[in-house]
């Protein structure tokens, strides 16, 4: 059958390569080029639980705790139980994993884990060796890529997705082409997530929630998309950069102003406490002490930091940083997106004919807060189910969402993202019209790693107060998905009036101190 995946990060590279193995006709479009996206910027590594003394039920166990139980069990049972093919076939593929004196397999230590279990290659260069290995495979395959193709939309017709439609982005004379379409058997969105609602941001600059947008625009369910997780160590200053978690894994620390180790005032597991708690604590300490706090990687040595971490250590040195002999000031930025379209555990929407997976796609694995490392991890086990599963339109479709029991809760069908009150979007500290700047500010105040109800409230008003122009360039058409996401993200952020993962609602008594 005719398939068309769209993007090329490790959940799309991997569903488009089983799928042409399984003999379907692929088509992969990407709205840059190929090695853009989230994949190629990962460091960490993937987790899988491949060590002596561990088990896929460990993972599990972690992964749920992680998520502050929110996870979905089955969603979860699929990725743990996944890892090991998932990074055979990586190995299989040509991902030079970093190895041990035994010849095995690496294994770094990250947040939340119980034991060491994260496979990284070229040090902390994890996502790029992903990202070469199975992008050189599509060069032996039949997988048509199209770079510079900008998907818009889903085409739809009884229900259900016949295939996308493309940007129209060449201009004849004063006409602009409305967009071609490609029309197929299945769609599998691979679009990644939507760190750009931030200003302060680990992602790249494309990561604007276009898969997402689109199935809001069709109107298919998503999901917990007010759990957004914000990364504790990103270099502070003008120009975002992470420092992983894996070197905290690797025995680094977190200082206050009088190198104070502060973390453990709120979690037991200090620095490697699950990563939204981590988050929250770099976050207060630095308003209480008006700067941001050090990450203290000096005890690890000059010689071990340039070769486990080499890429961070020479971006690092490259700015005039020698975080062998000094702290480094480090402060939250966006980094993940936990919600996402509704999928079961095979990538299936509730829409015939659409699958999503990937950080795109809400499978359940993640609950409240991923835990480090399992994003890749899901890419990989979830891109290749989603390619076992796929099957015609016209044959009957049964679509039972995990955790389904949860239907009644503000998550699924969030769609129409509030009525939301029409007032003047002056009311946001001045700030009068729609524009990514002012959007990506209202978010980082109003919708961060630390809410209140008067915040988000706010937040939503001027989010459907704020009209995008209509899309005459891709840049335009970024941010109006920016705009649905950003609405759909506050309301669903409003209407969950607890606390849980990385949701964090101030009570009214907690603000002041915040
Ligand atoms: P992406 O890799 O983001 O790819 C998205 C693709 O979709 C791109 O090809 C893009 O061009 C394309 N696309 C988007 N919109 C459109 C459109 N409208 N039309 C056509 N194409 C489109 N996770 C881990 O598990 N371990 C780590 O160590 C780790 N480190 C990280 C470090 C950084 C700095 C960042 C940013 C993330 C990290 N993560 C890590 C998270 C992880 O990298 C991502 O969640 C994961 O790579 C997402 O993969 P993906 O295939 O879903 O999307
Ligand atoms: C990191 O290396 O700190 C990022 C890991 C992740 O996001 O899973």
């Amino acid at each position: 059958m005719k398939v068309v995946i769209v993007g090329a990060g490790v959940a799309g590279l991997t569903a488009a390569l089983r799928a042409d193995a399984l003999g379907h006709e692929v088509e992969l479009v990407v709205k840059g080029r190929l090695r853009e996206g989230s994949t190629v910027h990962a460091q960490g590594g993937i987790a899988g639980a491949y060590g002596p003394g561990d088990s896929a039920a460990l993972h599990a166990l972690d992964t749920m705790h992680a998520g502050d139980g929110h996870g979905d069990p089955l969603a979860i049972a699929a990725l743990v139980d996944g890892a090991a093919e998932a990074i055979d076939a990586l190995v299989r593929a040509g991902v030079p994993f970093d190895r041990a004196a035994d010849g095995a397999i690496a294994r770094g230590l990250e947040a939340a884990h119980s034991l060491p279990r994260i496979a990284h290659a070229g040090g902390d260069a994890t996502g790029r060796a992903i990202s070469d290995a199975l992008t050189a495979r599509l060069d032996s395959t039949r997988v048509r890529v199209r770079e510079q193709a900008f998907a818009t939309d889903l085409v739809t017709a009884d229900d259900a997705v016949h295939g996308i439609r493309l940007h129209g982005i060449r201009l004849v004379g004063i006409r602009l082409l409305s967009g071609e379409t490609i029309d197929a058997d299945a769609v599998v969105l691979a679009t990644g997530g939507a760190g750009l609602l931030y200003p302060v941001t680990t992602n790249p600059s494309g990561t604007t929630g276009d898969g997402i947008a689109m199935v809001l625009r069709a109107g298919a369910p998503v999901a917990d998309l007010e759990f957004v997780q914000f990364h504790p160590t990103v270099l502070a200053g003008d120009s975002p950069f992470l420092i992983s978690e894996a070197v905290r894994g690797a025995g680094a620390v977190l200082r206050d102003a009088d190198g104070r180790r502060f973390v453990f005032d709120d979690h037991p597991d200090g620095e490697l406490a699950p990563r939204d708690v981590v988050a929250r604590a770099v976050a207060r300490q630095a308003l209480a002490q008006g700067s941001p706090v050090l990450l203290d990687a000096t005890a690890l040595g000059a010689a071990a930091l340039a070769s486990r971490f080499p890429m961070i250590d020479a971006e690092l040195r490259r700015r005039g940083i020698d975080w062998s002999r000094e702290p480094v000031p480090v402060s939250p930025a966006a980094h993940y997106l936990m919600g996402g379209v509704v999928t079961d555990v095979d990538g299936r929407t509730a829409l015939p004919g659409l699958w999503a997976v990937g950080e795109t796609a809400r499978t359940g694995v993640h609950g409240a807060n991923r835990l480090a490392s399992n994003s890749l991890l899901e890419g990989a086990v979830f891109g290749a189910r989603a390619a076992d599963s796929l099957t015609h339109t016209s044959l009957p479709y049964e679509f039972v969402p995990p955790g389904s029991d949860r239907s009644g809760t503000n998550s699924y069908g969030s769609t129409s993202c509030g009525s939301g009150e029409r007032v003047g979007a002056e009311q946001h500290g001045g700030m009068r019209g729609f524009s990514r700047q002012s959007l990506q500010q209202l978010m980082w105040e109003r919708v961060g790693l630390l809410r209140d109800d008067d915040g988000l409230a706010d937040a939503v008003r001027t989010l459907h107060a704020w009209e995008a122009p209509a899309p005459r360039t891709p840049a335009e058409q970024e941010d109006a998905n920016l705009l649905i996401v950003a609405r759909a993200t506050a309301s669903a952020a409003l209407a969950r009036t607890d606390s849980l993962g990385a949701h964090f609602r101030l009570s009214p008594a907690l603000i002041g101190a915040a």
